[in-house]
């Protein structure tokens, strides 16, 4: 279970040395409501040159362990994307991270998407701390990256109202209403 978090801890940290001096970086959308980064004392260019969060708990991260891999060809999109939207819902901590109807989209960087579904259709929505959101797209991107490209679902950490998935943002089939 440890290797779990020192793998992306490892991950996170070859895309911080990997993009370590950009002059382009990548465009980060968060869904309205979220900790904005200025709230989190955050740039976009901080994802690039600031050390990632490591995971709260590893065994915390194993309770997200009902993921499965997305594998329809246009499905996936780039691992850079998924661990910077990791980095950011991680850094939002007990925040609360929303799906007040069907499906949101919490963040989007370069072609991912990460996207939470209300998935017992709980009226008045579903709703999970932004960390717990994390651990599933960390699960994710841990089980499901293929060559760097990645896409899956899993539930947020102990909620089995909200699935968490990660596709590209292009995906023909995304679970969006
Ligand atoms: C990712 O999607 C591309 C474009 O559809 C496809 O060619 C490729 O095989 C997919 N890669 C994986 C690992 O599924």
């Amino acid at each position: 279970m440890l290797a779990f978090s020192s793998l992306s801890v490892t991950a996170a940290i070859f895309i911080a040395g990997a993009h370590a001096s950009p002059t382009f970086y990548p465009d980060v959308t968060l869904a309205p409501g979220l900790p904005s980064f200025e709230s989190l004392g955050l740039t976009t260019k901080d994802l690039y040159t600031k050390p990632p969060v490591s995971s709260s708990s590893s065994s915390l991260e194993a309770r997200s362990s009902n993921a499965q891999c997305v594998s329809a060809p246009e499905a996936n999109g780039s691992v850079d994307g998924a661990i910077a939207c990791y980095n950011i819902l991680a850094r939002m901590g007990d925040a609360s991270c929303p799906v007040p109807d069907n499906n949101r989209i919490f963040c989007s960087v370069n072609d991912i998407v990460v996207i939470g579904t209300n998935t017992n259709h709980i009226s008045g929505g579903t709703s999970s701390s932004c960390g717990d959101v994390a651990l599933a797209v960390q699960y994710i991107f841990n089980h499901c990256n293929v060559g760097g490209r990645v896409s899956g679902v899993a539930v947020a950490n102990g909620n089995g109202n909200l699935m968490v998935g990660v596709y590209n943002k292009n995906y023909p089939s995304l679970p969006v209403s």
